[in-house]
């Protein structure tokens, strides 16, 4: 197998051959059509989200069953898959309680040894994962199988930013018609929060983002309203674009604490800010003492949009095939495997929604 793999900090990925370690009776093989490249990635090699390395990159992918273990149970040779990075069990508290999205599987997934390196050392994947790859081997919990024509890169996306945005709309905030929603942070995440916003009915959807090109497809995807933060506080704008009440559901989609603070200040008395984005693991927060209490307003946690995966994958790809979703203009690169890196510069440039490796 070829996969790009984190070997230091703050270092480039080293795309290599590794030998697959040989997969267990829960596993299934997977060939992989489709990876989009998240910041969650980029998180890793920069040390926001600490994980040791060897580690193969990539969590949001799709492709084909090759081979499945003799248990496994729902899956056979052939079946079209999406990968979930939070495992969906079935079995443990949270998942019979319809929230897989903090499945108590999660560990132990991300620890299992999948491939070993050319230097000899073993290699885990990416949150179970390790999607920048043409193939892996992954826990049957975290292969979903799907059944649709979509093209595997928007597919892929399926995996991690539109559950994710759409999700956090629809699932953990659940934005209601006719409401006004400010998203903080166009990425690829942010956009699809916005289509969520759009629709679950939002009436007004201010999109905020310094970058030209996210505003712009943040108003192809939806928005209303569009605020540039680094030509005046976007809290005041928000303010003043809703009577100076402000939004009644926030979302920053970014991960850094001051954006956090800007997204609970957005929120209207007795709204609700939501935290898409993933801070640093050390990264405290530090809200108003008395607003928290006097304006009323819920601060919501979001782990992968709330979302069940074997209830909402179905539900995200009917809602593209039918031309609600739209997935097509996320894509904005294709690229190969080797040229990864180059998509985290990308990435950070702001020149992309999500390059997509196919
Ligand atoms: N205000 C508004 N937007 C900002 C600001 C700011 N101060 N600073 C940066 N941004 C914008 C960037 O211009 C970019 O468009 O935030 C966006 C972040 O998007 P991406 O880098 O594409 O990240 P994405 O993949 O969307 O992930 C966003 O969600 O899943 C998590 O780990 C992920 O924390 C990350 C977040
Ligand atoms: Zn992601
Ligand atoms: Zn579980």
């Amino acid at each position: 197998m070829r996969a790009a793999v984190y070997v230091e900090q703050d270092q480039p990925l080293v795309v290599e051959e590794l030998d697959a370690v040989e997969p267990g009776p829960r596993d299934v093989v997977v060939q992989i059509a489709a990876s989009g490249v998240c910041h969650s990635d980029l998180s890793v090699t920069n040390g926001t989200l600490p994980i040791p390395p060897p580690c193969i990159l990539g969590h949001e992918g799709a492709g084909i069953v090759d081979w499945v273990g003799s248990e496994v149970s729902h899956l056979v040779p052939g079946d079209r898959v999406i990968a979930t990075f939070v495992p969906a069990c079935g079995s443990c508290w949270y998942c019979i309680h319809d929230k897989s999205n903090l499945c108590e599987g999660t560990a132990e997934t991300a620890m299992l040894p999948r491939a070993k390196r050319p230097n000899g050392s073993t290699a885990v994947g990416f949150a179970g994962l390790g999607t920048f790859s043409d193939v892996m081997t992954v826990r049957e919990s975290q292969a979903v199988k799907v059944d649709t024509e979509l093209p595997a890169e928007q597919l892929a996306l399926i995996g991690c930013g539109v559950t994710t945005g759409v999700g956090a709309a629809l699932n953990t905030a659940q934005v209601e018609p006719g409401s006004t929603v400010a998203v903080i942070g166009c990425g690829g995440v942010g956009q699809a929060v916005i289509q969520g916003a759009r629709i679950a009915g939002a009436a007004r959807i201010i999109a905020i983002d310094p970058v030209d090109l996210k505003r712009k497809t943040a108003e192809q995807q939806g928005a209303t309203d569009l605020i540039d933060p680094s030509a005046g506080d976007p809290v005041s704008q928000v303010q003043e674009l809703t009577g100076g009440r402000g939004a009644d559901y926030a979302f920053e989609v970014i991960g850094r604490p001051e954006t956090i603070v800007q997204a609970f200040a957005t929120a209207r008395r007795g709204g609700t800010a939501v935290v898409v984005g993933m801070p640093r693991i050390d990264s405290e927060v530090t809200l108003p003492g008395f607003g928290m209490f006097y304006d009323e307003k819920k601060l919501l946690g979001c782990v992968y949009g709330s979302a069940q995966v074997r209830r909402d994958f179905p539900r995200f790809i009917s809602l593209a095939e039918t031309g609600r979703l739209d997935l097509g203009a996320m894509v904005s690169r294709r690229i190969k495997l080797d040229e990864v890196n180059d998509a985290f510069r990308a990435m950070e440039a702001g020149e992309v929604i999500r390059s997509v490796i196919v």
